[in-house]
């Protein structure tokens, strides 16, 4: 790996309703350069496994159906084995399924190694936990976002219901400590901010002010 590959990589992670997808996705669109959602990509292999019938926790069987699953984005969808789950994704169960897997050394290394191909002499906004201090420790740009509990709760909340999934608020904000306590204590690649990554609270900022202050790091940061 070197650092002129990767150099073209911006990296955002963070905690579940951070706003992390949401300001990765505009950051990508207003550069013009490509967007990679690894939540996706976690939350599909955890989906390949409930289509399997196999437990979250056993590794052996997992291992085993890991070279069957094929992962692919197109047209801001992402497909698994060629069918669009980009939908089918989206639940709170799918959130915590794929926050059991990834706690799965030949799980990460999997995605790593996919996200690391994508990534390769590319141009690209990536977002997720590890982005910054696992998969591209060489990126040029790195953001950690982070926001209150509740915000953070309220956002996803509103977010399951506009995809018309019936859930509470107590609901959301359970999940989301449990997984947060899962995400930020497992043993490989937990979430935390890289030495070198720029921390932002966005409790109380719009999406517009996250990207305007993003915009301002990079171009502060690019030779004039
Ligand atoms: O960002 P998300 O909610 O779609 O992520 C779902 C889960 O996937 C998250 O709780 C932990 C895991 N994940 C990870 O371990 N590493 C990443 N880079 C992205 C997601």
């Amino acid at each position: 790996m070197t650092d002129q590959e990767f150099a073209g990589v911006i990296t955002i992670d963070g905690p579940a309703g951070s706003g992390k997808s949401t300001i990765a996705k505009q950051l990508a669109v207003k550069l013009g350069i490509q967007f990679l959602d690894t939540g996706a990509m976690y939350r599909a292999v955890a989906l390949a496994c409930l289509q399997n019938q196999i437990s979250l926790d056993n590794s052996e069987q997992i291992q085993k159906l890991l070279p069957h699953i094929d992962i692919r984005f197109l047209d801001g969808k992402i497909y698994l084995n060629r069918h669009d789950v980009s939908n089918q994704i989206r639940t709170a169960e799918l959130a915590a399924a794929a926050s059991k897997i990834a706690i799965l050394p030949m799980v990460r290394s999997f995605l790593n190694h996919l996200q690391r191909e994508i990534g390769r002499n590319r141009k690209i906004v990536t977002e997720g936990r590890d982005q910054g201090t696992a998969v591209f420790p060489q990126a040029r740009f790195k953001f950690f976002l982070i926001a209150a509990q509740e915000v953070r709760a309220q956002r996803r909340w509103l977010d399951l219901q506009s995809r018309g999934q019936n859930i509470s608020f107590a609901e959301v904000l359970a999940e989301q400590i449990e997984r947060d306590h899962r995400d930020t204590h497992r043993e490989i690649d937990p979430l935390q901010a890289a030495k070198d990554a720029i921390t932002l609270d966005t409790s109380s900022m719009t999406t517009d002010e996250v990207l305007h202050k993003l915009i301002q790091e990079i171009n502060r940061c690019l030779p004039h």
